[in-house]
C-alpha cells in the first residue's frame, strides 16, 4: 500500500508540483511559534467560506429567482426538500458567522499591528475581501424576497440617488428598474451565485499568496524572518506549519463547529439578529415596514449614515468610515507593532474605538430618536478620531522595548 502511494505521488510529482507545494506552504513553511487564540480566525474564515459555497450550491438547486416564486421556493426548501431546513439555516446563519470570524480576524490585526510593513498589501487584499463580503451578503439578502429583503435593498440602492447629477440614473442602472423588482432579483441572484463567489475565491487566494510571501506576524510583532537560522535551516522562533498549526487549527474547527451547531439547532434566528422577523413575510412593494434596518454586521455603518442629517454627507461619511480602514498601515506610525509594547495612549484609543464600533452597531438597530442620533454623532466622531489622530498619538505614545526573541 505504502509503495503504491509513493509511486502515485512520484507519478503526480513528475507532472504537477504536489510535494513541492505541500512543502512550500505546509511542511516547510515556518510560522512564529507563539500563535495564540486570535490566530484561529483566518483558518475559520476559510471554513465558513467553504460552508457557504457548498450549502449555496444546494440552495441554488431548489431556489427560484423569480419575484412571484422566490419566497415560496424558500418555504419549499424549508418544509419539503430533504434536509432543506438544515442547508438553508446553515447558509443563512453562515453569513453572520462569516462576519463574526472576519471581525475577530481584523481585530487581531489591530492588536498586533499585522497591517504594518511588510504586510500593507496583505491588509489591502483583506479589506477588498471585506468589501466583497459585504456586497455578497447584501445581494444574498434580497433572494428570500421577504419584507426586509425588499425594503433593505430599496433603502440601500436609493442611497446612490444622493450622488449629484448621476445618482438617480445610477440607482436605476443598479436596480434595472425604477423600483426594486423581478429584474433586480434576477441580476442580484446572478451576482450572488456567480460573480461575487469568483471574486471572493480569487481574493482569498491572493491573500494567502501575499501572506506566505511575507510570512505571518505574531503577538509580539517581531519579524522571525530577520532572525538567524538554526542548524536545521529553520528561523530560530519558527516552527513548521504542518503538523503544529494544522493540529492547532483542527482544535479551532472542532470548537467552532460546536458553537455553530448550537446556534443552528437551538437558535437559528438568534432573537432576530441572524434572521429578522420581518423577513418571514413575503415582500410587499405596497407596504413599507415601520422600521427598516440591516443585519447586525452592517449596523455600525448604518448608524454613521443616519448620524448625519444630510443624505449626501451621510453617504460620504459612511463610505469614509470604510475607506479609512484601507489607510491604517500608513496612519499607524508607532515604532512598535504589537499592543504588548505599545503604551497607554494606544490602548485607551483602541478601547474607545471598540466601544464606538459596538455602540454604533447597537444604535444602528434602534428607531432613531433625537438622543440616539446625538449618541451616534458622538460615537462617529470617536470612530473617526481613532484613525485620523493615529499619526499623532502613535508617535507620542510611550512604547516598551521589543525583545530580540519571541516571549512565549
Ligand atoms: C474570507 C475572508 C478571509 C480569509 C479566508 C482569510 C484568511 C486568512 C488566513 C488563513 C490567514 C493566516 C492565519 C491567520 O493569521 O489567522 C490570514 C492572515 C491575515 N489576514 Fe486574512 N482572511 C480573510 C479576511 C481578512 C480581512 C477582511 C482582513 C483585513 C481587512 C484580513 C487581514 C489579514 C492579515 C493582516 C493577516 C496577517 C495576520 C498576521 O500575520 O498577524 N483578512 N488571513
Amino acid at each position: 500500500m505504502n509503495n503504491l502511494l509513493t509511486a502515485t505521488l512520484g507519478w503526480m510529482d513528475d507532472r504537477f508540483p504536489v510535494s513541492q507545494w505541500w512543502n512550500e506552504h505546509l511542511a516547510h513553511y515556518y510560522a512564529p511559534k507563539n500563535f495564540n487564540f486570535w490566530y484561529y480566525f483566518g483558518s475559520l474564515a476559510i471554513l465558513v467560506l467553504v460552508i457557504q459555497l457548498v450549502t449555496g450550491i444546494f440552495l441554488a438547486i431548489n431556489y427560484k429567482p423569480d419575484a412571484s416564486l422566490a419566497f415560496a421556493s424558500v418555504e419549499y426548501i424549508m418544509r419539503d426538500v430533504e434536509y432543506g431546513w438544515l442547508i438553508r439555516y446553515m447558509h443563512a446563519i453562515g453569513g453572520s458567522f462569516f462576519f463574526i470570524t472576519v471581525y475577530l480576524h481584523m481585530f487581531r490585526a489591530l492588536l498586533y499591528g499585522s497591517y504594518r510593513k511588510p504586510r500593507e498589501l496583505l491588509w489591502i487584499i483583506g479589506m477588498l475581501i471585506y468589501l466583497s463580503l459585504m456586497a455578497e451578503s447584501f445581494l444574498g439578502y434580497l433572494l428570500p424576497w421577504g419584507q426586509m429583503s425588499y425594503w433593505g435593498a430599496q433603502v440601500i440602492i436609493s442611497l446612490f440617488g444622493a450622488i449629484p447629477y448621476i445618482g438617480e440614473d445610477l440607482a436605476v442602472w443598479v436596480r434595472g428598474d425604477f423600483v426594486v423588482s423581478d429584474i433586480t432579483l434576477n441580476r442580484f441572484f446572478t451576482y450572488h451565485v456567480v460573480s461575487m463567489p469568483i471574486i471572493l475565491l480569487g481574493l482569498v487566494f491572493l491573500h494567502i499568496i501575499a501572506l506566505h510571501h511575507v510570512g505571518s506576524n505574531n503577538p509580539d510583532g517581531i519579524e522571525i524572518k530577520k532572525q538567524p537560522k538554526n542548524e536545521k535551516g529553520w528561523y530560530l522562533d519558527g516552527i513548521p506549519f504542518h503538523p503544529y498549526y494544522t493540529v492547532k487549527d483542527i482544535v479551532g474547527v472542532a470548537v467552532f463547529m460546536i458553537i455553530f451547531a448550537a446556534a443552528l439547532f437551538y437558535a437559528p434566528e438568534m432573537g432576530g439578529y441572524f434572521l429578522e422577523q420581518n423577513n418571514f413575510f413575503p415582500a410587499d412593494p405596497m407596504q413599507t415596514p415601520q422600521h427598516i434596518e440591516p443585519l447586525w454586521y452592517f449596523t455600525p455603518f448604518y448608524a454613521i449614515l443616519r448620524a448625519i442629517p444630510d443624505k449626501l454627507m451621510g453617504v460620504v461619511a459612511m463610505g469614509a468610515s470604510i475607506v479609512v480602514l484601507f489607510l491604517l498601515p500608513w496612519l499607524d506610525r508607532s515604532p512598535v507593532k504589537s499592543i504588548r509594547y505599545k503604551g497607554i495612549v494606544f490602548k485607551f484609543a483602541l478601547f474607545l474605538f471598540v466601544i464606538s464600533f459596538i455602540g454604533l452597531g447597537y444604535l444602528g438597530m434602534q428607531v432613531p430618536t433625537a438622543t440616539f442620533t446625538l449618541m451616534s454623532q458622538i460615537l462617529s466622531v470617536i470612530y473617526f478620531a481613532f484613525f485620523l489622530l493615529m499619526p499623532f498619538y502613535s508617535v507620542w505614545d510611550k512604547t516598551k522595548p521589543v525583545p530580540e526573541r519571541l516571549t512565549d
